[in-house]
């Protein structure tokens, strides 16, 4: 019994891992195990002998049993130990300087427009992809039959046969985020809305899915001049030029009255945009005063606040400022395109700092 117990707690001891520490189970204490057979050996002794040899074998079996699950506890303890050390990281690192993504240019100029726009007081609100009709179109004072509905080239969420709710359509415009924001935060009120929005159209300048940026400033004493003045701090601040020109065009949304479609002088000299210089007007968003309804729908009085709105394209802004020709590889996920027209994904856009860089 003695040479047993020193042949089994040596091989334990040496035994690398938990399969070998099994084997070494299975071979002494198992079922048909050496120390196993042994106590089988009982039946056939003396009782004078089994005395000895019956609390000898358990006591054997015991310390076997107890060596392997000492010997286990230790092999997790080092591979715990030995994972520690492998897995190591020091988070205090810069990040590798060689970039392995890049910001898509939706996300940048979203950034920079963000970043403009938060100098001047407003800030970000945010809805729904998915939008009620009455939403969409009802309290911005597009009823239902409106031909702006049309226009829009709307997607509408599909109802079963019976189902009688409203319908709901996938956005197809941000404006929507204004009677949200009213309802939300009351006025007065200085929020930009940006983000996704969809229409059936299809070309090299329009996808189902592109994006917008909403603005709307309520106060009690706001003017088409507080409109201007805005637009032309955020053009300057967007496009990186001193000086710019703006031309306010008479237009009509059902949402403002009155309302402006609002141009840049620009140059198309070689093929590519300049902005600020030149004979060309390029036509940048719509805009104008929030028509009555429209703040009276958003809960607000609008015989006290009155306010601004605007409407602009956010992958057209990207377009023009980063002179990238077809909006529709926008949504390949095309990695070249990404690593090509992307942004470096640390320089964090801002007005001090740098926008693009
Ligand atoms: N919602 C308009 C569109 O999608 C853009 C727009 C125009 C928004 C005028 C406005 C606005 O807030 O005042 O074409």
């Amino acid at each position: 019994m003695d040479d047993l117990k020193a042949k089994y707690l040596a091989q334990i001891a040496d035994a690398a891992d938990e399969a070998a520490l099994e084997a070494i189970r299975v071979a002494a204490v198992g079922k048909k195990g050496e120390i196993s057979l042994k106590m089988r050996e009982l039946g056939r002794m003396t009782p004078e002998e089994r005395k000895v040899a019956g609390p000898a074998l358990n006591a054997l079996k015991d310390e076997i049993n107890a060596a392997l699950a000492a010997r286990k506890a230790a092999l997790a303890d080092a591979a715990l130990e030995e994972r520690l050390r492998s897995e190591w990281l020091d988070v205090t690192l810069p990040a590798r300087p060689r970039r392995q993504g890049t910001i898509h240019p939706v996300s940048q100029v979203t950034e920079e427009v963000t970043a403009i726009f938060a100098e001047m007081g407003f800030s970000v609100a945010e809805g729904p992809r998915i939008e009620t009709d009455w939403y969409n179109f009802d309290a911005l004072n597009i009823p239902g039959h409106h031909p702006a509905r049309a226009e829009m080239d709307t997607f509408y969420m599909y109802r079963a046969p019976g189902d009688d709710r409203p319908p709901h359509v996938l956005r197809t415009h941000t404006s929507p985020v204004q009677i949200r924001a009213m309802e939300a935060q009351g006025a007065p009120l200085r929020v930009i809305c940006p983000g996704g929005v969809y229409r059936a159209d299809y070309d090299q300048t329009h996808t189902p899915m592109f994006h917008q940026v909403e603005g709307l400033a309520l106060d009690r004493d706001i003017s088409m001049a507080n409109l201007k003045w805005v637009l032309e701090e955020f053009v300057k601040a967007f496009f990186e030029v001193d000086d710019v020109e703006l031309r306010f065009r008479a237009s009509h949304f059902p949402f403002t009255e009155p309302s402006a479609e609002v141009d840049i002088r620009c140059s198309w000299e070689g093929g590519t945009l300049k902005v600020g210089e030149g004979d060309d007007w390029l036509e940048i968003l719509g805009s104008g005063m929030v028509h009555p309804k429209v703040i009276a729908a958003g809960g607000i009085d609008p015989e006290v606040y009155q306010g601004f709105a605007f409407g602009i394209g956010i992958d057209r802004l990207a377009m023009l400022k980063y002179g990238i020709p077809d909006l529709r590889a926008f949504f390949d996920s095309d990695l070249r395109w990404l690593r090509h027209y992307g942004f470096a994904a640390l320089d964090v856009p801002t007005l001090r700092g740098g926008l693009s860089r």
